[in-house]
């Protein structure tokens, strides 16, 4: 079989590499892919992400039998609906459904309607009512900006002048383009967070192991937000019971409602939780595997990943059993010093000839120039090992951190320390 990844991060890297398992997959290639994938599928870095045209135009001239879109901006942009109309099967939610993370105003809108438990928010189109609604407001608040944003759409003001500065940022000075025509005013939550992917067709649902991501630059969750510095899995916060609500309480009824609206969800859906003293509730809800969740759940996932996609893609999950296995997982990501702020790029990259059995190198941001390997990111590598507990998982992947070298290599030295002490208690 010929498969086609659209995108080009760590993510992708992860699902290539589980897609290479299977062994009636002959070729896989990443639109545009990057250096280090280039080890694993053939890439075509002329060909960006969010080129629909050209993608469809490729996967038809090379008669790609199966494609997986990955990244937010296509699904949002209609690459599966143009796909199908191309007659070509794929996994990811077409872009009425991809709404579910392009727009956090339908999100938002479709739990009230269905029940679904979250924070309790306002949408606002103009600013002055949102400055009016603020003087009320109790602090902290959290802002988001209604559309895709790079995961930096949303602000948690500690004060009402914070909350103004927020507001003018995102609406009047339009820091993150037309994504911030509209916002959501939102009701501030505590608790731990989890993240939970899940396959669905749009009736059945799989999820998948439950994950931990570290979204600030620094030690001790301190500093700015990133894409994410490092994961675990699975997140000792998500018990059986736990997870057993979600299911009830949010999972099958989100399938309901985007059924009901006329958008039936197919592909992978993101649920980013938060268990807090009233339950699970959702905080956002992404259309795609998560990076770097991605890096640690996927090779906890013991089926055959194509079988699963094809599943989906033939709404046939119902028949299928998705199994995983007992151990954990452990992602820490090598990233650009000053990321997420400026960064150099362009840096020789060193890599160990061969890593231990248990660990996999994903390459997120480098591109190959003259035979070497440079940095072209902020986010790099993700180094991932998996081990029978979370401990000798984060043990075997920050060793193999340190035998990655480039100027200015940067990472968190505390990934999973909150989940170990969780499993203390
Ligand atoms: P998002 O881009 O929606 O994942 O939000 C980024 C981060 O902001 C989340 O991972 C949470 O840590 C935080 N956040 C978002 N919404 C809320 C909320 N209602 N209450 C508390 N924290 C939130
Ligand atoms: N790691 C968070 C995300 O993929 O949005």
């Amino acid at each position: 079989m010929k498969l086609l990844v659209v995108g080009g991060g760590g993510r992708e890297h992860a699902i290539i590499k589980k897609l290479k398992e299977n062994p009636s997959v002959k070729t896989i290639y990443a639109l545009p892919g990057n250096g280090g994938i280039a080890a694993d599928a053939v890439c075509i870095p002329e060909i960006g992400a969010k080129d629909i045209p050209a993608i469809v135009e490729f996967a038809k001239a090379n008669a790609i039998d199966f494609a997986v879109v990955a990244p937010d901006d296509p699904l949002a942009l209609g690459c599966v609906d143009r796909l199908h109309e191309a007659g070509i099967p794929c996994f990811g939610p077409d872009a009425k459904a991809a709404r579910i993370e392009a727009s956090k105003v339908f999100s938002k809108n479709l739990m009230k309607k269905y029940g679904i438990p979250t924070a309790s928010y306002e949408v606002f189109n103009d600013p002055a009512k949102a400055m009016e609604y603020l003087q009320s407001a109790s602090f902290p608040i959290v802002i988001k900006a209604d559309g895709l944003a790079l995961g930096k759409g949303v602000l948690i003001p500690q004060d009402l002048d914070e909350a103004k500065a927020a507001v003018k940022s995102i609406m009047e000075d339009k820091a993150f383009g037309d994504s911030g025509n509209e916002i959501v005013i939102e009701e501030f939550l505590t608790g731990p967070e989890v993240s939970v992917l899940a396959f669905t067709d749009g009736t059945a649902i799989r999820p998948m192991v439950s994950s931990m991501d570290h979204k600030r630059a620094g030690d001790g969750d301190t500093g700015l937000n990133t894409g994410g510095m490092g994961t675990i899995a699975p997140n000792p916060c998500y018990t059986a019971e736990v997870a057993q609500v979600c299911m009830d309480t949010i999972f099958l009824p989100t399938l309901a409602a985007m059924r009901s609206e006329g958008c039936p969800f197919k592909g992978c859906l993101y649920f980013g939780l938060m268990i807090t003293p009233n339950g699970p509730k959702v905080i956002e809800y992404n259309c795609r595997f998560g990076d770097p969740e991605t890096q640690v759940v996927l090779p906890l996932l013991k089926t055959d990943l194509l079988t699963v996609m094809q599943a989906v893609e033939n709404e046939t999950l119902s028949e299928l059993e998705v199994e995983w296995s007992d151990g954990a997982a452990a992602c820490v990501i090598l990233a650009s010093g000053g990321y997420p702020s400026a960064y150099e790029k362009g840096k020789v990259m060193t890599l160990p000839e061969t890593t231990p059995e248990n660990v996999v190198i994903y390459h997120a941001g480098d591109k190959l120039a003259g035979g070497l390997l440079l940095t072209s990111g902020g986010r790099v590598l993700g180094v991932t090992a998996t081990a029978p507990t979370l401990a000798e998982a984060l043990k075997d992947a920050y060793a193999a951190a340190e035998t990655v070298e480039f100027e200015g290599k940067y990472m968190r030295h505390d990934i999973g320390q909150r989940a170990l002490a969780a499993m203390e208690v």
